[in-house]
């Protein structure tokens, strides 16, 4: 059975539905950059453990990430999930989780990577929005995609109301990428090399509508 690590900074909307999913993986722990974050709350009242590293306390983004890579080892963790965690992590970390790391990211990727992606979606006039699950490379937002939610952008849509239909393929996708590594469907092979049912993916599944 995989270990599996959730990192997250706030409100674990994901994670928790990593939660409710039961997956064939076992939530082992919940890492925090954050004290407050109330996915801590959530991961708590699940019976998982959690652990605080405030990357204030620490000199560099270095330190922190190896205090973190630590934490991962102590929990013997297999796969790192990436649930809302607001930090941008060193290539050093990046490199020891290759293939074993995983981010959901709120656009259509390759298209806007980094912030307020709803906004931007919005402001260029684009009709298809969504989300992307992606293995984790030291670019931002530029790992192999997985998987996407597509949602069409209605005429009145506000960033507000498109962040929430994103959040829900969100909820949708992430449990099934997850058990997809869980249960060996999907295998990482390279950077450049993924493999879905024992076949080269060449461009991410889209697996969700609304
Ligand atoms: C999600 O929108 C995700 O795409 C992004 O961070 C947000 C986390 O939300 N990476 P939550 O904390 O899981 O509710």
């Amino acid at each position: 059975m995989k270990k599996i690590a959730v990192l997250v900074s706030g409100n674990g909307s994901n994670l928790q539905a990593l939660i409710d999913a039961n997956l064939s993986g076992q939530i082992v722990g919940v890492l925090s950059n954050k004290a407050n974050a109330y996915a801590l709350e959530r991961a708590a009242q699940a019976n998982i453990a959690t652990h605080v590293i405030e990357h204030c306390n620490y000199s560099s983004r270095e330190a922190f990430d190896d205090a973190m890579h630590t934490q991962l080892g102590n929990w013997n963790v297999d796969l790192v999930i990436l649930a809302g965690f607001m930090r941008i992590l060193s290539a050093d970390f990046v490199e020891k989780w290759e293939g074993k790391m995983l981010n959901i990211h709120p656009s259509l990727l390759p298209a806007y990577k980094g912030m307020h992606t709803h906004e931007r979606v919005l402001r260029t006039g684009d009709h298809l929005h969504g989300c992307t699950v992606h293995f984790v490379t030291s670019e931002l937002d530029a790992g192999q995609a997985i998987a996407q939610g597509v949602t069409h952008v209605m005429h009145n849509d506000t960033a507000d109301i498109l962040a929430n239909r994103v959040h829900k393929l969100e909820h949708m996708i992430y449990p099934i990428v997850t058990e997809w590594i869980c249960t060996g469907k999907l295998v990482y092979k390279d950077p450049h090399h993924i493999e879905l049912d024992a076949k080269k993916l060449t461009k991410p599944v889209q697996m969700c509508s609304i």
